[in-house]
């Protein structure tokens, strides 16, 4: 199996439901904890084995760029007041992989935003991260894709049983068993898709979830997508018709997962992150410990 070695992760999206926090600054810069948003999901890509990050970005994301690039005036601010310790740590995030950008100029859709990073891909498999999708897990949920990759080859995508009216929130999936694999009952063979089906037309309760392995087929299905739900071009849509024509499996992670890109998604993923922090954990248990309900 060839090497995964690529990472997209689309943050060009509007953040319509963070708003009015999102007008001026990108959602994936709120800080989750002590960190943006969008480092986790960076984090986790190079967790994962990844050494190339390929951001897909508009107009407005500016901080993205300037975050994950090596900021010559700030380092030298941090270093006249003694702060060596932050001049490394942007040095060392800086270094964490290889950073590139792209725009997607218009915003028609996550299948589109993917497809503008086709150039920087190339002929090769490669993994997307949602940024929005919040995973804590003790094996890196990519990591954890890109073990079954190794195994089985073709396109994966993550995914979780999701309960009632949660599946009209994402993609949904009708999967099949695998039956000669090591990952009885958590790795399924994908035989359809559907991006936000009505809760009674959902074809199953697994959700996708914003992680997936994706071979370079991809770029032609997306080449051919009409416009699907919102009238947007569907990675979703893209999926199924890769579908059909080669392998797409499902694997349902281990890890928690929450969804950072709406208000309480974003709440429950702080109180995740923050009850465990090194610094702040201790006493963020005792205040939520001392609050009446
Ligand atoms: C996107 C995908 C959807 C997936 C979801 C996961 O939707 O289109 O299939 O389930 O991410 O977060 P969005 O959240 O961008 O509407």
């Amino acid at each position: 199996m060839q090497k995964v070695r690529k990472a997209v992760v689309p943050a060009a999206g509007f953040g319509m439901r963070f708003l009015p926090a999102s007008r001026a600054l990108p959602k994936e810069m709120f800080p989750l904890v002590d960190k943006p948003l969008v480092q986790y999901a960076v984090e986790e890509a190079v967790a994962s084995g990844i050494e190339e990050i390929i951001f897909v970005t508009r107009a407005g994301k500016k901080a993205i760029e300037e975050y994950f690039g090596t900021n010559g005036d700030l380092a030298s601010a941090w270093k006249k007041k003694g702060q060596r310790r932050e001049v490394t740590r942007s040095r060392l995030l800086a270094r964490m992989a290889e950073f590139r950008f792209v725009r997607q100029k218009v915003p028609l859709g996550l299948g589109h935003a993917v497809g503008c990073a086709r150039q920087l891909v190339g002929d090769e498999p490669f993994v997307v991260l949602l940024p929005d999708d919040v995973i804590d897990s003790r094996v890196p949920c990519t990591r954890q894709l890109l073990e079954v990759y190794g195994v089985h080859g073709g396109s994966i995508v993550a995914t979780q049983k999701v309960q009632g009216v949660e599946i009209e929130r994402g993609g949904a999936l009708q999967v099949e068993t695998v039956s000669n694999t090591r990952w009885r009952r958590r790795l399924f063979r994908v035989t359809d898709l559907v991006e936000k089906p009505r809760r009674d037309e959902a074809p199953s309760r697994y959700g996708v979830i914003g992680r997936y392995v994706l071979e370079p087929e991809i770029f032609s299905c997306i080449d051919i997508l009409a416009p699907g739900r919102g009238g947007e071009l569907q990675l979703t849509d893209a999926l199924r018709l890769l579908a059909k024509k080669r392998a797409v499996y499902a694997f349902a992670f281990e890890g928690q997962h929450s969804d950072g890109g709406n208000k309480l998604g974003f709440l429950c993923a702080t109180v995740g992150y923050g009850i465990k922090h090194r610094e702040v954990g201790p006493a963020f248990r005792r205040y939520l410990k001392s609050l009446k309900f």
